[in-house]
């Protein structure tokens, strides 16, 4: 027998106990019971909180990701204000991107957008691979936290080939991602080997973070829900697999999400998720049939919702938490990320009733 740091028994070679690895969002996660059904929201640190745009008023979004005092302190304003069961790492999907020589910019009230759009053999080339000391300041701003947070398990996330090639070739954002699409039905050849490149540079983004000590991993393919099942699975399936493969190893849980993904929920599961992230247009109970019995679910409450009055939020609340009874593990969220507009006070309200309303008596 040894004993961990928080004093809690462990066997060799049985998974430890106590800490982060035991957390309840780790345990949801793992499809294991645990006291309460846990919950985080997707773009929780950000506008909807003053102590953000406070520290952020005279910081270009990309520089305060690459400072890892601004990344821990950002990361923890919400974990200390909401109580949310997980923090999720201050950075953005293109971090990594920039960090592989591309030239982009993340603009307020737009999004990233790219000096030189990806489109020719030429412009993959100049997609360098990336290590640990391209993004020395993720690993800092990780370990710094981990060190912080204690039992309060640290999400890592990387975005997915398909929504980080849709910024590169568009430039931009984009409603249709005509561009994107265009690339990918007329050059296929080329579509691959762009998104092979980015696949790699996720990958050691994701690993640079796991081996600086996060929990949890989340790839968000955000516009993924923009293609058929069978596009998905010819185009984008086998890159966001390489992903999750490459860190099967690490012994933590892989979150997959993206938005307007109803048809795409199986094959998002397939591509090597232990957790399926839905939107709000799927209820549980239903996306659960579609993803199978072995793996968990992450959603999915409209974040437009908590713009309404407390008891729309309650009852919209309390559906979730029924309908994610249906699944072998629930960790509550958004179906996408927080409105700027929302009132912080209504998601520390959520936090509270959702655990109120799953707690369950210690076993
Ligand atoms: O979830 C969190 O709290 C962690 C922080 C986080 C950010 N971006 C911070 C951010 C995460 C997980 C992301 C991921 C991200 N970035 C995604 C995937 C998630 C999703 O929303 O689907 C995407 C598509 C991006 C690209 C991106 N970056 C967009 C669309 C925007 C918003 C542009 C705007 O101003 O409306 C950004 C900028 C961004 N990333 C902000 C934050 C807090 C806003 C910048 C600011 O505060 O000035």
């Amino acid at each position: 027998m040894t004993t961990d740091t928080t004093g809690t028994a462990a066997r060799d070679g049985e998974p430890r106990r106590g800490g982060p690895a035991d957390s309840p969002f780790v345990r949801a996660c793992r499809r294991e019971p645990g006291p309460h059904t846990p919950v985080w929201f997707m773009r929780q640190a950000g506008r909807s909180l003053p102590e953000y745009r406070e520290i952020r008023a005279n910081v270009p979004m990309l520089e305060s990701c690459r400072r890892p005092d601004l990344v821990t302190e950002i990361t923890l304003q919400p974990v200390r204000r909401h109580g949310v069961d997980a923090a999720i790492l201050f950075s953005d999907i293109v971090v990594p991107v920039a960090a592989a020589g591309i030239d982009l910019d993340i603009v307020p009230g737009t999004g990233p957008v790219v000096a030189e759009p990806v489109r020719t053999a030429a412009d993959v080339e100049r997609i360098n691979p990336i290590g640990r000391d391209d993004v020395s300041y993720v690993d800092e701003a990780v370990r710094l936290l981990v060190a912080e947070l204690g039992d309060t398990p640290l999400i890592g996330f990387a975005g997915a080939p398909f929504t980080l090639a849709s910024y590169l070739v568009e430039g931009g954002p984009s409603r249709t991602h005509a561009k994107t699409k265009a690339l990918m039905y007329g050059d296929p050849e080329l579509w691959h080997a762009l998104c092979a490149r980015l696949a790699e540079v996720t990958l050691a983004f994701l690993r640079v973070q796991v081996d600086a000590g996060v929990s949890a991993v989340q790839l968000f393919d955000s516009w993924a829900g923009a293609l058929s099942e069978a596009d998905y699975r010819r185009y984008v399936l086998p890159h966001s697999a390489h992903v999750l493969a490459g860190l099967a190893g690490a012994g933590i849980p892989r979150i997959h999400f993206g938005v307007g993904t109803a048809e795409l929920l199986g094959a998002m599961g397939e591509a090597g998720a232990d957790v399926v992230g839905v939107d709000w247009r799927t209820p549980l109970d239903v996306a659960t049939r579609r993803i199978g019995p072995d793996k968990a679910v992450q959603g999915n409450l409209d974040p437009a919702v908590l713009l309404a009055p407390w008891p729309v939020v309650e009852a919209a609340v309390r559906r979730i938490l029924d309908e994610g009874r249906a699944a072998p593990g629930h960790v509550f969220n958004l179906g996408h990320g927080v409105l700027p507009e929302t009132d912080p006070e209504v998601l520390t309200r959520v936090v509270a009733l959702v655990h109120e309303l799953s707690a369950r008596p210690a076993a």
